[in-house]
């Protein structure tokens, strides 16, 4: 008999930054597992958002589209209790919206820094309280945090980003603290490099100038491709992950093996 631990069939999942990207990848991936997937992302980019919806909707099952911009701390709340109440329950929360502005830390803005820390860090938490009522509620749920290679270890270039993804991992910990004896495990999966529409216009460079950049700094010896995020993603939504709280899953390329 098949092994059916990571079937996410009769699961209702939200991603945050579903667009483009790590966020699109993880919002189809979990459609292939099963899931019903409520798609969103912030008001400038929902055309790109019901696309994925497109994506989501042709693998067969249930899909929309929502508008969620995680700087609106005030909205995120009515937003996620509709979603719960179009599909009758939420069981999966990926938290994946994220903004990088590298620069070197005495360049750094308060702008910068606020941009940067209220995305992946502020709206990250206030996503995952939203979520984790009807989650309590029922008894079950799943919340994966987006953190980074860089919620484990440190780079130049990048201090803004950095203290938030180390942030979200502090915060996966204290939430799975919180919450998993109310059955809600919270986890965080810690990409290496892969390859995004955000890095490309992030870093004015070329795919072929970043890949050369990582490829030393990597022992798979390349950028990853956001597909190859989904296993892991599946794994923490599903039933299989259980008895796993609390736990960054590096996807790093070997990034933090070094
Ligand atoms: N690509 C990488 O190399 C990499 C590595 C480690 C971690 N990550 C993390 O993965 C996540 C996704 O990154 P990506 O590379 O796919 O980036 P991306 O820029 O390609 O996609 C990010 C998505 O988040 C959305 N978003 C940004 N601000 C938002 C807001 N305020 N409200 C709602 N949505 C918002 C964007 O519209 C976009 O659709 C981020 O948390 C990022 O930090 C990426």
């Amino acid at each position: 008999m098949a092994y059916s631990g990571f079937s996410l069939e009769g699961r209702v999942a939200l991603v945050t930054g579903a667009a483009r990207g790590i966020g699109e990848a993880l919002a189809v991936g979990l459609a292939e597992a099963g899931a019903d997937v409520a798609v969103s992302d912030m008001a400038s980019r929902i055309e790109l958002a019901r696309d994925t919806q497109a994506r989501v909707e042709a693998l067969g099952v249930r899909s929309s589209t929502h508008e969620l911009d995680v700087l609106d701390v005030a909205s995120i709340s009515p937003a996620i209790d509709r979603i719960v109440e179009e599909y009758g329950q939420l069981d999966i929360l990926i938290n994946n919206a994220g903004i990088r502005i590298p620069r070197p830390a005495l360049e750094v803005t308060e702008a910068d820094w606020d941009a940067t820390v209220d995305t992946n860090l502020k709206g990250l938490f206030f996503c995952a309280q939203a979520a984790a009522r009807p989650m309590i509620e029922q008894g079950w749920g799943r919340i994966v945090n987006i953190g980074s290679q860089f919620s484990a270890v440190g780079s130049a270039g990048r201090a803004p980003y950095i203290a938030s993804k180390h942030g979200v991992l502090g915060l996966t910990r204290a939430l799975a603290a919180e919450w998993t004896p109310y059955g809600v495990t919270v986890n965080a999966i810690g990409p290496g490099p892969t390859e995004t529409p955000g890095v490309l216009a992030a870093y004015n460079r070329t795919p072929e100038e970043l890949q050369a950049e990582y490829a030393d700094k990597m022992p798979l010896g390349r950028r990853m491709q956001p597909e190859e995020l989904v296993g892991a993603a599946i794994f923490l939504a599903s039933p299989a992950s259980g008895a796993t709280t609390g736990h960054l899953l590096l996807v790093d390329g070997g990034w933090t093996a070094l």
